[in-house]
């Protein structure tokens, strides 16, 4: 491995340097060796900064693109009429929800999203908290996948091959059993994924839309809900949108009104939300005063092996993309009302489910880390609310979770079986290091190289994540057709 020996080099190249020189030396010949140091390591992992080179993506003033962001706002989709995707996923809160858990069909204010969207105690199939067992990953940059979507990779590219985000082959979803290609997908991983928030019951579905229907009769009975064959929405003109958007001004709405078309669309409005344009790849690019040395420190640490005195971060999240899209025991914590796993079904047992491997017990896949300090609270149920949180419980999980503090949660998330169940996870993290098959090195930092780690982290936002007036690309404006008068126009606390 030619890289890794040229990684080793660099690093050992630069803690002598660094001991060497001190506080008392110029700063400005520290500065120019710490910036060469950076490149060179990221050079020999052959990084750019920029994970969508090479890709064709949409973009979002395209119509399909402006189709799918009519219908990702609209509550039309919702059994209940009063959930949307946006419900989840708001370009406002970093693409999710702001929430560890998130909440769906029946919150007490459906249009208020963010901290404060709760579900009445009084509220039938609830008791206050959130229903939805795992925190909502940002839509942002999921063009950028390209074997797996989902906590547990339940949606699934069959090839993998890099750079088609699953259209080079079959992909499997929960549809189809494992392993083998779901026909009904679509054309790529978002595609495949948009069929199934609707047919989710706390998501979307609600308890009693198509109560005894499966999976097609939910999609079907919303597609001819959008057709106008129910009678669910007045003033319906979505015939008129997806003549627009599909770019057939005289079809039928049998043929454009699918479900398949609705996914299709969806997709387009996700994918075209990308957002790389980050400090970190300004300084990959030459700019030198991109990002602040606290972050060059932390970059090294971040691309550095354990054994070689760095944090080992990139052996799971590599490349531009900050993901190897495999599945890790880490042993977050595991809030809320969990999968129906274990032995009171509080616990969620990730990857697991999906492929029946006992190693892949409480594996969860790496989460990619561009726009990372605005998409928290982090983790596969959202127990972290801080970065410093999560970057010290990769160097300690136990004693991360041996201190965790439930009262910085609402009081609304059951945290009961919270020990329990991630000190099993704990233990199958620890019998995995034994047998070597973990990637998780503990590394003994301190707090400096904490907040570099921090600061790093930090410089992978990209600033119209944080502008409104940037981000309202992605947001409806009033002369955007709302073709059933459900569009979610969002509340925050
Ligand atoms: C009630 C909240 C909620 C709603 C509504 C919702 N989602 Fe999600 N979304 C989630 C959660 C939670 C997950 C993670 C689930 C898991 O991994 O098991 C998720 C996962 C995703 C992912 C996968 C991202 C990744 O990194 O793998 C995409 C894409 C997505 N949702 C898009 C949508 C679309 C499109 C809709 C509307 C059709 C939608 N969501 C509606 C909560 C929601
Ligand atoms: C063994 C592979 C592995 C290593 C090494 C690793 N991570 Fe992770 N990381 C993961 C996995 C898996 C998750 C998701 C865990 C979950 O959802 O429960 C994660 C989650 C995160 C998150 C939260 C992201 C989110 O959207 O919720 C951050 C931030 C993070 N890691 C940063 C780091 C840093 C910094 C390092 C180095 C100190 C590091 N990781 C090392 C696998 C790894």
């Amino acid at each position: 491995m030619k890289h890794n020996n040229d990684t080793k080099l660099m690093t050992l190249l630069a803690a002598a340097l660094l001991s060497a020189c001190g506080g008392e030396s110029d700063s400005t010949t520290t500065d120019t060796t710490l910036d060469q140091q950076v490149r060179a390591l990221a050079d020999s992992q052959g990084l750019t900064g920029d994970p969508s080179q090479g890709r064709a993506l949409p973009s979002i003033e395209s119509p399909q693109a402006q189709l799918g962001m009519q219908l990702f706002f609209s509550k039309g989709l919702s059994g209940t009429l009063d959930t949307a995707c946006v419900s989840c996923h708001h370009p406002f809160l970093g693409g999710g929800d702001d929430l560890p858990l998130s909440v769906g069909v029946e919150a007490d204010l459906p249009d208020l999203l963010g901290p404060g969207r709760l579900h009445s105690s009084a509220g039938h199939h609830f008791d206050g908290g959130p229903t939805v067992p795992r925190n909502a990953p940002s839509t942002f940059n999921i063009a950028f996948y390209d074997d797996v979507l989902f906590h547990d990779g339940r949606v699934e590219s069959l090839d993998k091959t890099p750079g088609l985000s699953g259209a080079g082959g079959g992909i499997r979803t929960p549809d189809s059993p494992f392993g083998v290609a779901d026909p009904t997908a679509g054309g790529n991983l978002a595609t495949a994924q948009a069929r199934f928030p609707v047919t989710s019951k706390e998501e979307m579905r609600g308890f009693e839309f198509e109560a005894d229907g499966d999976n097609t009769s939910v999609r079907d009975h919303l597609a001819s809900r959008l057709r106008g064959e129910v009678v669910a929405l007045s003033g319906n003109t979505w015939l008129e949108a997806f003549r627009t958007g599909l770019e057939q001004p005289a079809a039928s709405a049998e043929t454009l009104i699918t479900y398949d078309n609705v996914a299709a669309a969806l997709a387009s409005y996700q994918n075209s939300q990308v957002l790389v344009d980050n400090p970190w790849r300004a300084f990959l690019a030459g700019d030198d005063d991109a990002i602040g040395s606290d972050a060059k420190q932390g970059a090294l640490l971040f691309f550095t092996e354990v054994a070689d005195g760095g944090a080992g971060c990139s052996s799971c999240h590599q490349g531009d993309f900050f993901t190897d899209e495999q599945f890790h025991v880490v042993a977050m914590p595991q809030i809320g009302r969990g999968k129906g796993d274990g032995v009171d079904g509080t616990d969620d047992f990730g990857r697991f489910r999906e492929t029946g491997n006992p190693d892949d017990r409480y594996a969860f896949r790496t989460p990619h880390l561009l726009n990372v300090a605005d998409t928290g609270p982090w983790g596969h149920a959202g127990g972290y609310g801080s970065l410093e949180a999560v970057v010290r419980h990769h160097l300690n999980p136990r004693q991360a979770i041996a201190r965790y503090d439930t009262s910085q949660l609402d009081p609304s998330i059951q945290v009961s079986n919270l020990q329990a169940n991630t000190g099993r996870a704990l233990d199958h993290l620890d019998a995995l290091l034994a047998a070597g098959k973990s990637k998780l090195v503990a590394a003994a930092l301190d707090d400096d190289q904490v907040q570099q780690l921090v600061a790093f982290l930090n410089a992978l936002t990209d600033p119209c994540v944080t502008t409104p007036s940037c981000m309202a690309q992605w947001i409806p404006d009033d002369a955007l057709l709302d073709p059933d008068s459900l569009r979610l126009h969002a509340e925050f606390q």
